[in-house]
Formats: C-alpha cells, structure tokens, sequence
C-alpha cells in the first residue's frame, strides 16, 4: 500500500452520506433473489455491474429501486447493514450515519418495524464487534407527495428514540425543499435533526430553500451551490456541513472528471465539506475509494486529508464529548504518523497511490 492510501486508511473518518440500500452488492442481490425466490432481471452478476452505467440521477434511480425488491425480511435488511459495516470498517471507518427510504420498502408492502429491526440489530452488532457507532436518517422519497411523507413520518413515531433525523432524497429537479416544508417542521418539532440532498443536479434556489425553508443542519451533495457566491457566503458563515460525494458525482455526470470535482475549491473557500460514499455499491467505490481517488486526482494535502476527516466528526450529530474523543484520535493518528514530508497523491507507474518520503 502506498503511505497515502496507508494514511488515508488508519485516519479515524465518519461517513454521514450513505444510503443502506445503496450498498447492496450485485453477489448479495442475487443471494437474497435466491433466498426470498424474487427472480431478477440479471443472469449474472457482470450483467448487473454492466447495467450500472448511468449518465443522469434518475437512470441511477430507476435500478437502485429495483434492487432493492430483494430486500424482504429483517435478516435481509440485517445482512445488508452488515456486509456494508464490515467493508467500511476495513476503510478506518469509525462512525457512520445511515440514510435509509422506508417508502420503498413500505409501498411493497414490508412493514416499518421489518425494516427498523434488521438495520437496529446490525446497527448494534457493528458497534459491539466492529467498534463502530453508527446513527439513523429516515429519507423522504421527494418523488412522492408530502402526504406520503407525512405518513412515514407517523409509522416511524415508536421508533424516533432511535432515529437521528430525517433526509430527503430521489429525484431531485421538479421537487424542490418547498414541497416538504411541513413535514420537516413536524420533524424539527419532535426533536430530530434535518438534512436534505440539495444541489446535486438542482440549482442554487434549492439549497437557498433547504437552508431558509427545511431549516436543515447539512446539506447533502451542495456542488451547485457554488454557482452562488451570497450562497457560499452563507453556508461559510453558518459552518454548514456538505457531505459530498466525489465518486457519485462522477457515476451520475455531476462532473466530468474527477481532477475537475470541486471539493478542493469547496475547501479554499472554507466550506465545511466532508468526503462521503452515497451508493457505495453502485458507483465503485467505498469510504476509502473516495478518499484515495480524491486525494489523488485533487493532489490533496496531508491537512487538507485531516481536515477532511475533522470535517467528518464536527459534522455528525455525535455528542460533543464523542466528537472530541474522535478529534484527539485524529490528531494522535497524525503525531504518531511516520514523520514524512508532504505526500505526493499524485499516482506514479506501477503505485496505486504514490508517495513521496522526504527525510524523517
Ligand atoms: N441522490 C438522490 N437520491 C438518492 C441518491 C442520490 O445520490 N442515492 C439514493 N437516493
Ligand atoms: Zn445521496
């Protein structure tokens, strides 16, 4: 392994944009296919990974929802979790908050408490074996109506002592925030958190409307908000979090190379971004393959990287004594770091990842 895919890895880093369903793999699709004898559209698993070239969000959309019809019981949905816990947990992933879309399982008629006590059990076995916390974030699908919205938000009332907040995802043009601002001013009200995906393919105005209308704590993607720079001046001021996702925006055309994502502007401008996976299982790459392709296409520094995953701690609805248990272990990871000069990201022939050992 290269020293900065070796940093990258031991560096203790959050995950605060990942859809569960988002990491369901072509091998367990077909396992759980063959489990519940739901017959898949696919032979074999190259056929599945071949069907995985998207050029918008909702050619993305339309398989990832049909992927999802395999998930059936809480074992599967316990499965799922923890393939995706025990992968990222090999990436030094310490803490992750999950978005998951009952809609989508509810409208096929799986019961909320189905759903709820797969990913709870395996919420609770990744921490006592894995050692990684991890929190809930219900997403509103905004493709329906905020009446669905409504009602799932009233099926998840036993179980808001264990959700952190609620999201909203899918298809983002045409169903801007506006269209959901009851429903999240009943979820501010009942003590949890917001966020919303805003300015992944919608424009600036939908990140305004998140921020005035949701009154949301992160903004999930934010790329175009950098097209508005009263609204840059905003979310600085604000210290809002941007949990963005380099690898998505390349799989769904958000950027057309990843030497052109704008994390690294993102960063110059002192917003508070944060490297994330979204669909880990559909847009190759994990927590660590984001971070490694990153680092390397935007020649990251070495603080530019810790400040990344500071990013990643200050950002999450931890408790601040958990947050500041992982800052001091990011910065002990550093001190304790082999003393090398500035890496060089940049890949070399034959190097997965490169760097460059000045003296010690
Ligand atoms: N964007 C919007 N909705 C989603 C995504 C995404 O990247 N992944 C799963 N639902
Ligand atoms: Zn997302």
């Amino acid at each position: 392994m290269s020293t900065l895919a070796e940093f990258i890895q031991g560096l203790p880093k959050a995950e605060l944009h990942l859809h569960i369903e988002g990491s369901l793999e072509p091998e367990l699709m077909f396992e759980l296919g063959r489990r519940n004898a739901i017959a898949l559209p696919f032979k074999t698993v190259e056929e599945v990974r071949a069907a995985y070239a998207f050029s918008n969000l909702q050619d993305f959309l339309d398989i990832y929802y049909q992927g999802a019809g395999v998930l059936l019981t809480a074992a599967d949905f316990h499965d799922l979790a923890m393939a995706y816990f025990r992968r990222v947990a090999a990436d030094g992933c310490r803490h992750v908050e999950l978005f998951f879309d009952p809609q989508t399982h509810t409208d096929r008629g799986i019961a909320f408490s189905v759903v709820m006590d797969g990913l709870l059990a395996a919420m609770a076995e990744a921490e006592r074996t894995l050692g990684i916390t991890s929190a809930l974030i219900l997403c509103f699908l905004r493709h329906l109506d905020e009446a669905a919205a409504s009602a799932t938000l009233k099926a998840a009332e036993p179980y808001l002592d264990r959700i952190a907040g609620v999201g909203l995802d899918s298809s983002e043009v045409g169903h801007p925030p506006l269209k959901f601002a009851r429903v999240f001013a009943a979820a501010r009200a009942k003590g949890l958190k917001l966020v919303a995906h805003a300015g992944e393919e919608g424009p600036p105005e939908y990140v305004w409307e998140a921020l005035d209308i949701l009154d949301v704590d992160r903004i999930d993607h934010g790329n175009r908000a950098l097209e508005d720079p009263a609204l840059v001046k905003r979310l600085v001021r604000e210290g809002k979090t941007l949990t963005v996702c380099p690898l998505s925006n390349l799989k769904l055309c958000v950027v057309g190379d990843l030497k052109d994502h704008p994390l690294r502007t993102m960063l110059d401008l002192g917003l508070r971004a944060t490297i994330n996976s979204d669909d880990p299982a559909y847009f190759g790459g994990y927590l660590g393959q984001n971070w490694l392709q990153t680092a390397q296409a935007l020649s990251l520094t070495r603080a530019e990287l810790v400040t990344l995953a500071r990013n990643s701690f200050t950002g999450s609805f931890l408790p601040p004594d958990a947050v500041a248990r992982h800052l001091a272990a990011i910065d002990a990871y550093v001190s304790r770091f082999p003393p090398v000069g500035e890496m060089s990201p940049k890949p070399q022939a034959g190097d997965n990842g490169g760097s460059v050992r000045q003296e010690s």
